[in-house]
């Protein structure tokens, strides 16, 4: 038997001195164990000893970092791909991608498309779960970051870290939360999969670093004890709780939504985040601002971003279809093989990192503190009473521009967290004091001085039309 409790009095007094090398104290340790053995018991235990481990194989004192923003892949990376892969190999030969197997795959992806456009549940068996992986691991891989990196801007993402990943699948928000995260930072990973596509997971997991340390519980977020893993002093969770909750693409498939982050919220750490994502098309998107809406006025929690609450005690009640959108990905060479093999060119390939999302946060704060002022800024939930006139307001830029033509004048939808009907800024006269509009990025706070407020019947929505009288001025 290893004296792990020998192993870990050692570590604990070492950490306190110098560098914890197994080569040094397996002497110091009762029926001194293999060094080998000795860096496993600290690999296993070094999150509740709080340690990293190093390229030189000692362990220090995890660091506490800052993590920086700036998250832009452009690709999935190849060592995940290459694993994927080969995990593709195994259960479906050398040929996976052609012949009854290639057919299957393709089959699989087509009707997980099919189920998820008409809203219809989804069993993950192994065959869904590749189907799964083949055509999202990349997209939700560099979603994830896109929207840590929200939170980064404020410096609101440090490390040590716990995470809990709910309805992980087969992991591409797990993989891209590890590599969000610096190599040398201590981050204890939890995630919640009841299906096979916790078997990619695994595989997945295992290609990810020392300090990164992976537990997959194979169970339902309804059926997992969430407080009993907060409390438990062995999960590594005990003493403060996780630091952020990941639902990603997840609670559209759960009965229900707010509960499940309702108790997420039970377990975050005060100044953790809760971080939502749906894709973008029109139901799933609407749906999570539904979900955000209702977790709000029962939980009180803030909405971190994107969609501000610009005026206190007000809440929006429109249909609330807004989502982001990123830089296109290198098609992987799984997609392009399956693509290839198949007869529908581009249906099995999946570029584009489009995305809904909310950041919940329990301690008030925002993306962005400003708040509208009455005596300045017109409401927007008061747009009626503004129709034809010019108005000064305060808003969030929640789209990129909506039309596909380009002599079409561009449009965004906009948000001050007051809206109960859709308010668009139509740009149909680009100047430099409105240029901003155009440029500034998803989810930016801007300023506007003399739009002109108009109701577009078509679309039973307010225009908000940006001319060349009207000044557009970056918030944040
Ligand atoms: C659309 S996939 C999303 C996977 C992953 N989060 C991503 O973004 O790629 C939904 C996942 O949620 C899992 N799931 C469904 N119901 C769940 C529940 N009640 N608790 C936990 N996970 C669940 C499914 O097994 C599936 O893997």
């Amino acid at each position: 038997m290893t004296d792990r409790e020998g192993i870990r009095a050692n570590a604990k007094y070492l950490r306190e001195v110098r560098p914890i090398d197994p080569d040094e104290i397996y002497e110091y340790v009762d029926g001194s164990p293999h060094p080998a053995v000795v860096r496993q018991v600290l690999r296993e235990e070094a999150v509740d000893l709080g340690l990293v481990e190093r390229d030189d194989g000692t362990f220090v004192p995890a660091p506490e970092c800052v993590v920086e923003p700036g998250w832009a892949p452009t690709a999935f990376p190849e060592r995940y791909a290459h694993a994927f892969e080969e995990f593709l190999v195994e259960r479906e030969g050398i040929d996976w991608h052609r012949g009854e197997s290639g057919d299957r795959l393709r089959e699989t992806i087509r009707r997980l498309k099919e189920r998820y456009y008409r809203r219809q549940s989804v069993a993950y068996d192994d065959r869904v779960a590749l189907g799964y992986g083949l055509y999202h691991l990349p997209d939700y891989y560099a979603t994830v970051g896109y929207v840590l990196d929200t939170l980064a801007e404020r410096g609101l993402v440090k490390t040590p870290l716990r995470v809990l990943d709910v309805g992980a699948g087969t992991g591409g928000p797990a993989l891209g939360l590890h590599d969000f995260f610096p190599r040398e930072a201590l981050v204890d990973y939890h995630a919640v999969e009841p299906s096979a596509a916790a078997d990619v997971l695994e595989r997945l997991l295992g290609e990810t670093g020392r300090n990164f340390h992976p537990t997959i519980h194979r169970t339902t977020i309804e059926a997992l004890d969430l407080p009993g893993l907060v409390d438990d002093p062995g999960s590594g969770v005990s003493g403060g709780g996780f630091d952020l909750v990941v639902f990603s693409n997840v609670l559209s498939e759960l009965d229900d939504p707010v509960a499940a982050v309702e108790r997420s919220l039970d377990v975050l750490a005060p100044d953790g985040a809760v971080v939502a994502l749906e894709p973008a098309d029109l139901n799933t998107a609407t749906a999570l601002r539904t979900v955000e809406r209702e977790v709000v006025s029962r939980t009180g929690a803030t909405v971190y971003a994107p969609t501000l609450r610009l005026w206190p005690d007000a809440e929006p009640s429109d249909r609330g279809w807004s989502f982001d959108v990123r830089a296109d990905l290198a098609v992987p060479s799984f997609q392009s093989r399956l693509d290839e093999a198949g007869d529908d060119p581009g249906a099995f390939t999946n570029p584009t990192v489009q995305f809904a999302y909310a950041v919940f946060r329990p301690d008030g704060t925002r993306r962005l503190a400003v708040r509208a002022d009455p005596a300045r800024h017109a409401k927007l939930a008061d747009a009626d009473r503004h129709v034809t006139r010019r108005v000064d307001l305060l808003a969030v830029k929640l789209s990129h521009d909506l039309t596909d033509d380009d002599d079409t004048n561009p449009v965004f939808k906009i948000g001050d967290g007051s809206e109960s009907t859709g308010v668009f800024a139509v740009l149909t006269r680009e100047t430099s004091l409105n240029e901003v509009l155009a440029g500034a990025p998803y989810g930016s706070v801007l300023s506007f001085e003399q739009a002109l407020v108009l109701w577009n019947d078509d679309e039973g929505a307010y225009n908000l039309v940006v001319d060349d009288t009207t000044v557009v001025d970056f918030v944040g």
